[in-house]
């Protein structure tokens, strides 16, 4: 038995496939895509071969021209089914056909109302951590590699776009249009992406393009106007970019994260849409996956760190170098205000707060925490400052040369930093890093003037010090968040309506400000602010905002009245994870005595 990926019924021991060629038809009446998935073998093959699927409907499988028996597995509840075959010899492909569930975890299909335009209707796909099962019959561990064709068969007047290298139309039936894409370099399942909707293009350089809904696009264009500057920035740091075109895509706003980093086209949030591209932060996070993440990849989930954590460490170096450090250091005190939240409410299970953790039986989405990301990203920086930065940054890039297109776990990267520093993991005590919950009491910190003026402000809040409208004026969104994060949760009513303002902060075109207000007027139970929550939540879908809404919600019971009220109305509309989101942060409410 070789299974290395406790979320996977991939088997390293038997067949790999080293590519798809796909089939697919959209039916946004049935909210289903069906059609065919051939996967093709690195040689001929023989033998058992399991695949993953989660509610897919398989109709036959074929193998050589001719149908083959195939085995449905029970349903396990985070693993799905296991898809079994028996390849006969000399098997070069097999051919899956079947058709997704209308629930498929990993596709959200919305209605026109749910859409920027309400013309028409959208589908999207979102595959980490395990949902690319739901979407297509596959080795569905980030341990497997493959190339890809696909062709996507939609109904007229909608685009098609992929995480893959568009390939022009093919001949299609009448009323339906037919999109060929080609992705070259071999990917992980997680980052197989598709989205379908009413999508206009606008380039942003000779390699960028963002794409949209046409009542977005023209803004997003503007927001997104530095993003050469970024990739050329990143470039410097990490070597060339090896994707090709580096475009986007902005979602509609159930999209469940602020960003995804599908090669060659990163998915994003509408929210990022500040106004003054005051979010773009989180560009340069999926750019950098590019490289942490996208070329050298995370084996399994119990190695998420090295993904996010190296991810985080390399966004902010693209943020310094843009910049400057001053910049960066807002980032990591956000940053360490996650990773406590983090910490706190993984209290009762403080193994997920390890970097390298052990996941047999628990579902990658409930294990994700700012943790890998932070405490990682921390992790990283105690390398980088025991070596010092010009060496570290040599390192980084044979690291990256070494493993580019393989998927690794943390053992294989303390060999190698074993091999390039002798005595570095020790000396930066990586086990209590790895091995250890919490944060190590060494762990690096993170200063500047700014920093300290605005905690020094922010603490001094419970001796009466309030921030002046004036000075508070010229903050940038940043220094605004971090401020906000500092001071003391549950406010009177005098002090919320004075927060507000002073601050303008009903009004703010930033969702990180927004949401960090919202959620201390949600914990003060300070219902002026409730119309603005409960607007924010039905129309927003990004889980971080919903949940921490939610959570904050909990604290006072005209909060809880407002979030079961909102949940009810809204929650069909949100994403199955951002649901799942909401419920799990409303059965925390205590019990109402008079309910
Ligand atoms: N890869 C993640 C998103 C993700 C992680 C999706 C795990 C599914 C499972 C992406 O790169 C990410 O980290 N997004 C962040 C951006 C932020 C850290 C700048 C997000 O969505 O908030
Ligand atoms: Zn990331």
């Amino acid at each position: 038995m070789a299974r290395l990926d406790p979320h996977s019924y991939f088997d390293d021991a038997q067949p790999r496939t080293s590519a798809w060629n796909l089939r697919l038809r959209a039916n946004f009446d049935l909210k289903v895509l069906s059609g065919e998935a051939t996967l093709i073998f690195g040689g001929p093959s023989v033998g058992v071969f399991d695949l993953d699927t989660k509610g897919l409907s398989v109709r036959c499988v074929r193998a050589s021209g001719t149908d083959i028996p195939f085995e449905l597995g029970p349903e396990e509840p985070i693993l799905g089914r296991r898809l079994r075959l028996t390849l006969p010899p000399a098997t070069t492909s097999v051919t899956i056909v079947y058709e997704t569930s209308p629930s498929a975890a990993g596709l959200q299909w919305l209605s026109p109302e749910q859409t920027a335009g309400k013309r028409l209707p959208f589908l999207f796909s979102q595959c980490q951590a395990i949902h690319a099962r739901s979407v297509l019959p596959c080795q569905d561990s980030a341990a497997a590699r493959v190339t890809y064709e696909a062709e996507v068969d939609v109904p007229q007047g909608l685009t098609a776009v992929m995480s893959a290298g568009a390939m022009g139309d093919a001949p299609a039936a009448a009323g339906r249009r037919k999109f060929r894409f080609r992705m070259p370099q071999p990917i992980p399942s997680y980052l197989f992406a598709l989205a379908v909707g009413e999508l206009e293009g606008r380039d942003l350089s000779p390699r960028s393009r963002v794409w949209a809904e046409p009542v977005v696009v023209d803004a997003a264009a503007t927001e997104f106007d530095g993003v050469e500057a970024m990739v050329l920035a990143a470039e410097a740091l990490f070597g060339p970019y090896d994707w090709e075109r580096f475009d986007l895509l902005v979602l509609p706003p159930s999209f469940p994260y602020g960003g995804m980093e599908n090669p060659r086209m990163i998915f994003l949030t509408p929210t990022l849409l500040a106004g003054d591209r005051s979010l773009v932060d989180v560009i340069a996070h999926e750019l950098a996956h590019s490289w942490t993440g996208n070329l050298v990849t995370n084996a399994t989930a119990e190695h998420f760190w090295l993904n996010e954590g190296f991810t985080i460490w390399a966004e902010r170096r693209i943020l310094s170098a843009l910049h400057g450090d001053a910049a960066a250091a807002l980032s990591w005190e956000s940053g360490r205000a996650d990773l406590e939240e983090a910490l706190a409410r993984f209290q009762d299970t403080p193994a997920l707060t390890c970097l390298r953790t052990r996941l047999d039986g628990i579902d990658p989405d409930d294990a994700f925490s700012a943790v890998p990301y932070e405490k990682g990203a921390r992790f990283v920086v105690a390398l980088e400052r025991a070596v010092g930065t010009k060496s570290f940054a040599e390192f980084v890039k044979a690291y990256m040369k070494r493993f580019r297109f393989q998927s690794i776990t943390t053992e294989i990267f303390c060999g190698f930093v074993e091999a390039e520093f002798p005595g570095l993991l020790a000396k930066v005590d990586a086990p209590a890093w790895l091995e250890r919950p919490g944060l190590p009491a060494a762990a690096p910190k993170f200063a500047s003037s700014k920093l300290e003026e605005l905690s020094a402000l922010a603490s001094g809040w419970k001796d009466g010090k309030r921030p002046d409208a004036a000075l508070a004026g010229r903050w940038s969104p940043a220094e605004l968040l971090v401020y906000l994060r500092r001071i003391p949760r549950a406010l009177s009513r005098e002090d919320c309506a004075r927060l507000d303002g002073a601050l303008s902060l009903n009004d703010r075109g930033n969702y990180e400000v927004l949401t960090q207000w919202l959620s201390i007027a949600a914990a003060s139970g300070y219902e002026p602010a409730f119309p603005r929550i409960k607007t924010l939540l039905a129309s927003v879908g990004r889980m971080k905002y919903v949940r921490s809404l939610y959570q904050a919600l909990g604290r006072t019971p005209a909060g809880r009245r407002l979030a079961r009220e909102t949940f009810a109305a809204a929650a069909p509309a949100y994403h199955a994870l951002t649901r799942r989101a909401a419920e799990s942060a409303m059965a925390a409410y205590p019990r109402e005595m008079a309910e």
